[in-house]
């Protein structure tokens, strides 16, 4: 029989690629989300992939209640947790909405999976735990900075949490770098609501003409063209890292019951560089103006990826290009 694994979010962006590949692994997947940052496209993008609709609840993890009855009734061997809100200015408007979401919804399920007897969890957090960081690449024992934002807050605190409960509960923390990209299938992708804040969305919205023109948040950055330097991954290798995250709990090969990753390339590109490779591997021109610099940006950022290659067995794969030219495959088909 195939291993259940639940997935809290498992219809957003990372989530509904992350229930594909552990399909793909040999996993049987189940969905937990409350839609409101996703849509129920996604559940039928997932069933064009995987041949079959997934077991999806509708509730939100905040729901005990819920949870506890679905884990009793799947019996399920891991959780992967992605259910939170990840805008960083909006969480600076609604702290204790991200307070209630990020922090509340993990203490909840953490709880129904200490009484449930579930102990083993996979957990999303982001490489805005290092802030401006104290070394490049970044390294998993890098210094952690004080939290710009209550999101970056959410999950520092959150590891901090999955720490705490270490001598029950066991953990594969995936410190992620940018996301990006889609299926290469153009199956499933990133729906953002509204206008998006991170830069591939707003970049292929501009090219598909839902938006005049993309700001460039500042050149004037000591990088070697002035603009900010990220990591960029391709959110099929990062569904992929999940799938040896889960492999690990289940085969109890961890050395330690609390274990961080960085999920990244290890290759930083700038802002001027993304756009440069879009337009190389689409052919499209972008338009774009240089503005002023975002607040609260970081300047540079990018993974050192020796210890998950070494330990987790993972490496990213796709290259910056596929990444752009599935990122707008997606958009094509969005926009039709
Ligand atoms: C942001 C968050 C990060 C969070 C991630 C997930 C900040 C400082 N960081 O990452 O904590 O985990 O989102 O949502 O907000 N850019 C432009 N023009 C645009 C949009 C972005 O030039 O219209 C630039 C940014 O200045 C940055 C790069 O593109 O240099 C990437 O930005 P973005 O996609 O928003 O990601 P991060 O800021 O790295």
């Amino acid at each position: 029989m195939k291993s259940k694994i639940i997935v809290t979010g498992g219809l957003g962006f990372i989530g509904s690629h992350t229930v594909v590949a552990l399909h793909e692994a040999g996993f049987e997947p189940i969905i937990i989300d409350n839609l409101s940052n996703s849509q129920l496209s996604a559940l039928d993008g997932i069933e064009k992939l995987i041949g079959y609709k997934p077991q999806f609840a509708q509730f939100d993890v905040n729901d005990a209640p819920a949870l506890r009855q679905l884990i009793e009734e799947s019996k399920p061997h891991a959780v992967i947790h992605f259910a939170a809100f990840k805008a960083v200015g909006e969480s600076v408007e609604k702290p204790l909405m991200y307070y209630r979401n990020n922090v509340g919804g993990l203490v909840t399920l953490l709880e129904v999976m200490k009484e449930t007897g579930l102990t083993d969890i996979v957990f999303s957090s982001s490489c805005t735990v290092y802030g401006e960081p104290a070394e490049i690449p970044v390294k998993e024992s890098t210094i952690t900075k004080p939290a710009e934002s209550p999101y970056g807050a959410t999950k520092q605190m959150g590891e901090v949490i999955l720490k705490d409960n270490a001598p029950w509960c066991n953990t594969q923390c995936l410190r992620y770098f940018n996301p990006i990209g889609a299926h290469p299938s153009a199956e499933i992708g990133e729906l953002p609501l509204g206008v998006p804040n991170n830069l591939i969305p707003y970049l292929t919205q501009t090219v598909a003409g839902i938006r005049e023109s993309l700001t460039v948040f500042g050149n004037d950055y000591d990088t070697p063209d002035g603009t900010c330097i990220r990591d960029y991954i391709h959110v099929v290798d990062l569904a992929e890292a999940h799938v040896s995250a889960v492999k690990r709990l289940i085969d109890k090969s961890y050395q330690n019951a609390f274990e961080v990753f960085n999920i990244g390339t290890g290759n930083g590109s700038t802002v001027l560089e993304v756009i440069n490779s879009f337009e190389s591997a689409t052919g499209l021109k972008v338009p774009h103006t240089i503005g002023g610099r975002r607040a609260g940006d970081v300047v540079k950022v990018w993974a050192e990826t020796t210890k998950v290659e070494n330990v987790l067995g993972w490496k990213a794969k796709r290259n910056l290009e596929t990444m752009l030219r599935d990122a707008w495959n997606w958009q094509v088909k969005l926009s039709k």
